[in-house]
């Protein structure tokens, strides 16, 4: 059984439909490039939803996690090891945060930061005993668990998953007048993508980022910033928070910080904040293992040199700005920062996923998103010359619905 057919056809059958794959079997990859089993090579413009921000098989990534697998992969949080101490100061250093949480995959980290901004609430802010509310935004993104899509605004991910977890206002993302409306004295936080992906690559206005965290500092309420997606590079800066120049109380991070290797993902914030959990109160038997530490670390060291920040911010320019050639072309609009993009096809030509499919057959991994909306965020190595013809293949994609 090796042909893309029959593979498909066993997964097809042997696992559950929770994903909608497009008709291509991976079998290896270097850099911005994937096989398939036939031997057919694909441009990678999806990066695992930016897991694969340095790359396939980024050497440093894999050196380090070779190196790691040698000599020691799991102890639990029962003891201490020798990678820990180094990534949770690397991370701390690297976000400007005390402490860290580590956890491992990016759910697992919002459930986290959820947990320790009620946590902080009552202990901290002085709210009463079940009262706290997170002040969320429509369209968001944060993961799957049962908490998270309880304040979930997609039907497909919210419907038929109640009872939801109480606590939750959700507001228009983009407008700082709708938390304003929504904070009442039981607030403990506002929890959003400071770029919203899933939903499109969704930019907020400019100075939104900068109202929120003076809201948030005025009215005592925590500012949660879920860069999972938009944080470690992809935007042309190490946060998308950076754009404004504005720090939250808390970063929620995961993704690439595992190198597209491990599922790492933490919590960062100051000793006020994160101080409040105590042993026995939070904690996973994966979170933080020595294998997550030292491919976080290889990962920590590549951001702090700056160079992958300044290919993004780069290449991103030279995206855009070719992206921008196609409005009026089967294009609407194009938005996004960095290497990252989300474009909004003419939905009377094709839907999100005719063009994705047209884009495989020229040879390019894209997926779409709501829709006719495709989203662009090739691994932050490829080349210049890959990008371009990356482009191309979608000019042509959509002129071939013409
Ligand atoms: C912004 C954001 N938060 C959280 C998550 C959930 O991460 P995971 O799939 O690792 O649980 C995602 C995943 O796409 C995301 O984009």
């Amino acid at each position: 059984m090796s042909t893309t057919t029959d593979l498909i056809e066993v997964s097809e059958r042997r696992s559950a439909h929770n994903y909608h794959p497009l008709p291509v079997v991976i079998h290896e990859a270097h850099g911005a490039w994937v096989t398939d089993v036939e031997g057919k090579r694909y441009l990678d413009c999806l990066a695992g939803y930016s897991s694969l921000n340095f790359g396939h098989g980024n050497p440093k990534i894999i050196e380090a996690a070779q190196e790691q697998l040698k000599n020691l992969t799991l102890t639990s949080r029962a003891f201490y090891h020798d990678q820990f101490a180094t990534f949770c100061a690397g991370l701390g250093d690297l976000t400007g945060k005390d402490m860290i949480l580590p956890m491992n995959t990016g759910a697992e980290a919002v459930e986290t930061a959820i947990k320790v901004a009620r946590k902080w609430g009552y202990e901290v802010k002085g709210v009463q005993p079940e009262q706290a509310n997170i002040i969320v935004m429509e369209d968001n993104f944060h993961g799957r668990t049962t908490t998270i899509v309880s304040f979930s605004t997609d039907p497909d991910a919210r419907e038929g998953f109640g009872p939801y977890t109480p606590g939750f206002r959700i507001v228009k993302y983009g407008s700082v007048e709708a938390i304003r409306e929504a904070v009442d004295a039981n607030t403990v936080a506002v929890l959003f993508e400071p770029i919203q992906g899933e939903a499109g690559v969704l930019v907020p206005p400019d100075g939104y980022l900068t109202q929120v965290r003076e809201l948030c500092t005025a009215e005592g309420i925590l500012m949660i910033a879920d860069e999972i997606q938009s944080g470690l590079g992809r935007t042309g800066k190490t946060f998308a928070c950076d754009h404004e120049g504005v720090v939250p109380d808390m970063y929620v991070l995961g993704k690439a910080l595992g190198g597209g290797v491990v599922p790492v993902s933490a919590i960062a914030a100051n000793e006020d904040v994160l101080g409040v959990i105590k042993p026995g109160q939070h904690g996973s038997t994966f979170g933080g293992n020595p294998l997550a530490c030292a491919v976080g670390n290889a990962v920590i060291e590549m951001l702090n040199t700056g160079e992958y920040q300044s290919r993004a911010a780069e290449l991103g320019e030279v995206l855009h700005a070719r992206l921008r050639e196609l409005i009026g072309h089967g294009v609407i609009t194009v938005r996004g920062r960095g290497l990252w993009a989300g474009v909004d096809i003419d939905p009377s030509l094709a839907t999100g996923r005719e063009v994705s499919k047209g884009l495989m057959a020229r040879g390019v991994l894209a997926k779409d998103t709501h829709g006719s909306t495709i989203r662009l965020a090739p691994p932050i190595v490829i080349s210049e010359e890959d990008l371009l013809w990356a482009v191309d293949q979608l000019a042509d994609t959509i002129a071939s619905f013409r």
